[in-house]
């Protein structure tokens, strides 16, 4: 908890825990988390996406490893839980482990992502997708809201761009995956659980929009000879509720707006907005898509503002592994606890890793089920559990 917290201090901004991809506060938290990896005992490296890899050797050096982690970005004004409790309980696990002089027969590697949750670039899971085998090259050319492109921002962190294609993983080199999280609803903690097993990850869809009216002046253009972006896109984000609404199981989110010229006495001449989209079947989430893009279109059209709609991010819905389904559930009882499993409805890096080897998540209980919030919580007791869980999953593992 302590180390959890130690990492919350790493911000981008004074006063909120703000922790973007490839910043300065994302490099510093990368070196601490790297300095208790050695003392641990992992051989460390950063990669050439910035991922933390702590490497714990087998009893036959060589063999195929486990991985075990999660990501240390944060969304804006987070919690201190979203992803550093996956990778510091991969890392206490190990370190006791360590301390015992205990090896087992593969190797074990504790991964800490930068880019899970996609704030600062519009693109996401670059750092898993890569160490799965699947980085897309165009995502270089991205660039965050200062024009600062993803390839800049990686060697800025002291990354080699060219060395990108090395990031990729055989499977012959990987066993399976596991990522510890927090819950991030309310679930377990309406059920008195500590812990529970994902069964699968719901797919999401981001779609990028930008409004074009016409700027103008606030007190001489009357109502009715305006082109206002900012109220077109105002039903827009009506339209979205709607559609997410009426679909069973479709989340859909209006979750940054930007707009432009954004002066108290001038009409809102461009809007450009983000929506997410999410469901546990990837054919009702596109039908949503659809559906939303549609409804945009109509509106633009009847208030005639142009519109155009990109879509920045696709994750399918992501079944975890039953292997792995099981080997959790065991140690879950192995400790006493009754297994519950449960479906992710947010998205996490096992979904990129998803396609290099079988997954496995294991979820703990958080505070009311906030999460994306400062007011993340979870209890001392719960992260002891679920080390203590990590553990017996980890020395009864039979590879795969
Ligand atoms: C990450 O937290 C996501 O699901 O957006
Ligand atoms: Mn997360
Ligand atoms: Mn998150």
């Amino acid at each position: 908890m302590a180390r959890l917290d130690a990492l919350a201090r790493h911000s981008d901004e004074p006063v909120q825990l703000t922790r973007l991809y490839l910043s300065a506060a994302h490099k510093a938290a990368a070196e601490e988390l790297a300095g208790w990896m050695r003392e641990a005992g992992l051989t460390v490296s950063i990669d050439a996406l910035g991922t933390v890899v702590g490497r714990y050797e087998s009893a036959m050096p060589g063999t195929p490893a486990l991985l075990l982690g999660s990501h240390i970005d944060t969304v804006r004004d987070a919690g201190r839980y979203d992803g550093t409790l996956g990778v510091i309980a991969g890392l206490v696990a190990v370190e006791e482990l360590s301390k015992r002089g205990e090896t087992l027969p593969f190797a074990i590697e504790v991964v800490a992502f930068g880019d899970e949750e996609g704030v600062r670039f519009p693109t996401t899971l670059t750092a898993s997708r890569a160490l799965a085998g699947n980085f897309d090259p165009m995502v270089l050319e991205a660039c965050d809201a200062d024009g600062v492109s993803l390839r800049n921002a990686l060697i800025a962190f002291g990354c080699e761009p060219t060395a990108i294609a090395r990031v990729a993983k055989s499977r012959e080199a990987v066993l399976a995956y596991v990522e510890v999280h927090i819950e991030q609803g309310p679930v377990l903690e309406s059920e008195g659980l500590p812990v529970g097993v994902v069964t699968a990850i719901n797919g999401v869809r981001r779609l990028a929009v930008v409004v074009t009216g016409e700027a103008g002046h606030a007190g001489t253009v009357p109502m009715r000879l305006r082109r206002d972006a900012l109220t077109a896109t105002a039903e827009m984000a009506l339209a979205v509720e709607r559609v997410a609404n009426s679909l069973p199981d479709v989340v859909a989110t209006v979750g940054r707006m930007e707009v432009f010229p954004c002066a108290v006495n001038v009409i809102p001449g461009s809007v450009q907005f983000t929506i997410d989209v999410r469901s546990p079947e990837d054919s009702q989430r596109d039908a949503a898509t659809e559906e939303i893009s549609r409804a945009i279109r109509k509106i633009a059209a009847n208030r005639r503002v142009e519109v155009s709609i990109s879509t920045t991010h696709e994750a399918p819905a992501t079944a975890c592994s039953t292997v792995m389904i099981n080997a959790l559930s065991r140690a879950i009882n192995h400790l006493g606890f009754t297994t519950r499993t449960l479906p992710s409805g947010a998205g996490h890096d096992a979904m990129a890793i998803a396609t290099l080897c079988p997954i496995g998540m294991l979820f703990v209980r958080c505070a009311g089920g906030i999460s994306h919030n400062p007011r993340e919580s979870i209890s001392l007791q719960d992260a002891d559990i679920c080390v203590r869980i990590l553990l017996d999953f980890l020395r009864n593992f039979k590879p795969i």
